[in-house]
């Protein structure tokens, strides 16, 4: 593939449809949202509003990172405070897919729409990518940003329309994408993280207590297996209890579930082959979080399983 012709393309789409009108996107950080940004910077400079939404789902020190890195390239990001709004409408929910679409109607009817009327966008460029609508057309998950391909017309439902640029690719191709635009490795290294951020990764529900046990034990894998060249790997919160001793006495605590895998588009996935002293180590710092009291390696493949556990 000539990644250069398809940034052209891309380029010249973009400048074509959205015309003299304000853009908007959404920067997640991750590798999809990030080269929409520096695209659509290039098509259209100041006509595209880029916001960073905080939706307390994030991982530790991510709202900060991200932030500095788009800072550091010299394109503006606007920083938005969406945790209480995100955090209330997930309260009480534990159904995968009532979380899921909580989070994208949070994201999509109220805080984007507000943003959107006063900005007066008409255009959201979106990163959607390949292996996205595939996965949700089949029916297998819905992942987050996925709306026209399930017939809802965003005009009718938000008042703007969709641009994809990046929906013929997959997650490889944007990582190439990314270097002919000259983004830091810091993002095209980046391993792939979910839309619904740390959501995904809490089986049950979401609540502040349970978001500090998962970003803490993910703040420890992501630490401990940063030179391990897996594509991907994570904690996850269980929605159970286990019974364990802590000084001397019984407790009922969280069960951290760790995972990491080899992958080239996340399609399939195996697991990746840790050696025992990591494992250990891990285990070590996992179980002391406050309030865990277990820690367990998936060895399940994609499929059957998915990656992400929610
Ligand atoms: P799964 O869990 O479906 O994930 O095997 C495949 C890859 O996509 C990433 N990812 C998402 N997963 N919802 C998801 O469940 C999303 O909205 C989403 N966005 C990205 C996931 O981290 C894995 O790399």
């Amino acid at each position: 593939m000539d990644y250069r012709k398809f940034v052209e393309d891309r380029l010249s789409e973009i400048k074509a449809t959205v015309g003299s009108a304000i853009a908007i996107n959404a920067l997640s950080g991750g590798v999809d949202s990030s080269v929409v940004t520096v695209l659509g910077h290039r098509a259209l400079g100041n006509r595209l509003k880029t916001v960073f939404v905080d939706n307390a789902l994030m991982r530790r020190g991510e709202p900060e990172r991200v932030l500095k890195t788009f800072r550091d390239i010299g394109v503006p990001v606007e920083s938005v405070n969406a945790r209480e709004e995100f955090l209330a409408a997930l309260a009480g929910l534990t159904d995968p897919e009532a979380k899921r679409e909580a989070i994208t109607s949070t994201f999509y009817s109220k805080v984007f729409s507000r943003l959107v009327k006063e900005l007066g966008a008409k255009f959201l460029l979106h990163g959607t990518i390949l292996t996205d609508i595939e996965e949700t057309v089949a029916g297998i998950k819905r992942q987050h940003n996925i709306l026209e391909q399930l017939g809802i017309s965003t005009e009718r439902a938000y008042g703007y329309a969709v641009l994809e640029p990046l929906k013929t690719l997959r997650k490889d191709d944007v990582r190439e994408v990314a270097k002919v635009l000259g983004l830091p490795p810091g993002i095209w290294q980046r391993m792939p993280f979910p839309g619904p951020a740390l959501a995904a990764r809490i089986v049950g529900e979401v609540t502040r207590e349970r978001l500090d046990v998962v970003q803490a034990a993910t703040a420890i894998v992501e630490e401990e297996l940063a030179d391990c060249g897996a594509f991907q790997y994570l904690a996850v919160l269980l929605n159970d209890r286990a019974t364990g001793i802590r000084n001397n006495k019984r407790e009922y605590g969280h069960i951290v579930v760790v995972r990491c895998v080899e992958s080239r588009d996340a399609r399939e996935a195996a697991v990746t082959r840790l050696g025992w002293e990591r494992l250990t180590r891990i285990c070590e710092r996992i179980t002391a979080i406050p309030g865990v009291n277990r820690c367990l390696y998936d060895l399940t493949p994609k499929p059957p399983a998915t990656i992400e556990y929610v």
